[in-house]
């Protein structure tokens, strides 16, 4: 990239340019620099609630699972909602707003520092988020990310899923995230809006669906959102067959164990349908000599794409409804975002990033 450093960060020693992808999620935040670094943290962000918590922790922010497994003690945020920071949507005036920028922000600059840029490096960052995010989530995330890089482009996730792949003709993109699912279909060129579905059926409102089922289910037993979600990724399915699945859970203190096979099942569909119907949107309204190739090749990333039986039950709602389709998942649904993402900011010319000094 031939662009101008910023004056913030203008090396006296320069020794180039750090590409970064990274995968800004709701559940995870991943990031993929040209350095070959790779990694992940949880997108939770902790600040001791007192001086005795800072005492106790030695720390002034937490973050991943180390700020879950203390979020007691702490101020705890999980900075992005439904794919977006938490009230970026409104005029930033809200204190709220202020507090989960902020949180964000230093998630970033975490993320950014597990990648190990060297002090002199400048750092040009291409950052994922959902497909039909607004302008105004969108500025926000370049606001997040304004501290601490030079440069920065926004692209939407399942593009990018698609790019890191080199999947650019005639495939749809599933990308099944916590916050949202997103759609897109690739033609050859950049996706425009028409190309591109989002829905707020993932992972979040898995959860949260099982979490309303097991209170009936489990009459008496405590049970929180974080256990619900340890369940599903360990048992999640969507198939006919099933193993029983057996959970211990506190009842008044004591374990007891609950059967709950057919809840989580039915939890793990509820995002079914919705994800068809956008199948079958994205599909119905293309260029109808290309519709049998979009059909054959649909591909499933995202944490939300690893329950079991999905794309079974994908291609057979598809063969119900459009005919014909054939689904497939991605080796590495959790760095297949930054991957692509940093495959982006390795090939797209200057006037694409946007200055952020
Ligand atoms: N084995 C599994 N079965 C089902 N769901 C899983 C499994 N493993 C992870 N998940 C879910 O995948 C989701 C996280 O996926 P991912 O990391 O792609 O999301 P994200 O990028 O953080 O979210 P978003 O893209 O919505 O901002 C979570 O809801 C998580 O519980
Ligand atoms: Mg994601």
């Amino acid at each position: 990239m031939s662009e101008t450093p910023s004056p913030r960060l203008r090396p006296t020693n320069p020794s180039g340019v750090l590409y970064m992808g990274i995968d800004l999620g709701t559940s995870r935040t991943s990031v993929a620099a040209s350095n070959g670094v790779r990694e992940s943290v949880a997108s939770y962000v902790g600040y001791p609630k007192d001086v005795v918590a800072k005492k106790a922790l030695k720390k002034d922010v937490l973050f991943g699972d180390e700020a879950l497994g203390n979020r007691l003690a702490l101020d705890f945020y999980r900075p992005l909602a439904g794919g977006v920071i938490q009230h970026s949507d409104g005029d930033g005036s809200n204190p709220d707003a202020k507090r989960f920028l902020k949180a964000t922000q230093d998630l970033i600059r975490h993320a950014i520092s597990l990648a190990r840029p060297k002090q002199d490096e400048l750092i040009y960052a291409v950052v994922g988020c959902p497909a039909q995010c607004s302008l105004r989530n969108k500025s926000s995330i370049v606001e997040a990310v304004r501290p601490v890089v030079d440069s920065v482009m926004i692209v939407s996730e399942p593009f990018s899923v698609a790019y890191g792949l080199d999947l650019l003709t005639d495939c749809l993109v599933i990308d099944i995230g916590a916050g949202t699912t997103d759609l897109c279909r690739m033609h050859g060129t950049m996706p425009t809006a028409d190309d591109q579905v989002t829905t707020p059926f993932a992972g979040d409102h898995v959860d949260q669906t099982l979490l309303e089922l097991l209170k009936k289910k489990c009459v008496g037993a405590a049970i929180s959102i974080q256990m619900v979600k340890d369940l599903k990724e360990k048992f999640s399915f969507v198939g006919e067959k099933r193993d029983p699945v057996a959970v211990d859970l506190p009842v008044n203190g004591k374990p007891t164990r609950f059967e709950v096979a057919a809840e989580l099942r039915e939890a793990c569909r509820s995002i079914v349908p919705s994800m068809v119907d956008a199948i079958h949107q994205l599909i119905a309204s293309f260029d109808p000599d290309f519709q049998s190739r979009l059909k054959n090749h649909v591909l499933l990333g995202g944490g939300g794409s690893q329950m079991g039986g999905l794309r079974e039950m994908l291609e057979v709602e598809m063969r119900e409804r459009l005919g014909e389709g054939r689904v497939v998942r991605v080796d590495e649904p959790t760095y297949g975002g930054a991957n692509g993402a940093l495959k982006i900011a390795h090939d797209m010319p200057p006037e694409f990033w946007e200055k952020v000094s």
